[in-house]
């Protein structure tokens, strides 16, 4: 449903196909999710090195830096998450469209948020990668601090501790963050890409 009437569709004349064709790879979401401290924006950071070194045309969606801008006016609350999650569907959609590969780096704690943006793209074009991590190795890491804070009651709505995270039931890819080198969980992306012709071994 859209709440603007009399808006039509234009479509473009270069398709997705032909971009597609001119980078050399397909332009599939990689979907990031886990809990905060899990690793999902180190390794997206990783994969997209990789990649950039293969040639191919990336961007990193990042749930912190998103939330300075396209998504400043949302919060944590189960609403507010979803629509954070709605919106960065709608934009690694857009990046699809324009031959990018888009890698989102979001906790998107609620798997029926996830299968949404799934739900939104074509079949293969989302690929959920799920950075699976013990809550405690998080809470040990706690590289930001929050963790510190949330158990210290100064953070409602912490994922983890006040907030559920759904863990995913189909991941395309699960990666044990805790016992796999970023080296390692690279490579099992990258391995993933190729076997799913999305990009090529050469
Ligand atoms: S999501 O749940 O809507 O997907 P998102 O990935 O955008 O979350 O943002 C998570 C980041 O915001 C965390 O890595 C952390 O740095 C910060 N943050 C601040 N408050 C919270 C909170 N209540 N729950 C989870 N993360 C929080």
């Amino acid at each position: 449903m859209t709440a603007s009437k009399n808006i039509h569709w234009h479509a473009a004349t270069i398709t997705r196909e032909d971009r597609e064709k001119m980078n050399g790879h397909k332009s599939t979401i990689l979907w990031f999710t886990g809990l905060s401290g899990s690793g999902k924006s180190t390794l997206a950071h990783a994969v997209e090195d990789r990649l950039y070194k293969l040639g191919a045309r990336t961007y990193v969606l990042d749930g912190d830096n998103i939330r300075h801008g396209l998504c400043k006016d949302l919060g944590f609350s189960d609403a507010d998450r979803t629509e954070n999650i709605r919106r960065i569907g709608e934009v690694a959609k857009l990046f699809t469209d324009s031959g990018v590969m888009a890698l989102t780096a979001f906790i998107s704690p609620f798997r029926s948020d996830r299968d949404a943006v799934r739900a939104l793209v074509e079949d293969g074009d989302f690929v959920e990668i799920y950075c699976k991590c013990d809550l405690g190795v998080c809470e040990e890491r706690d590289v930001k601090g929050l963790y510190k804070k949330a158990r210290a009651g100064e953070i409602p709505e912490f994922t983890g501790i006040n907030s559920p995270y759904e863990e995913p039931l189909k991941a395309e890819i699960e990666i044990d963050t805790a016992a796999q080198s970023i080296e390692e969980s690279v490579e099992q992306v990258i391995n993933t890409l190729i076997a799913r012709d999305i990009i090529s071994a050469d």
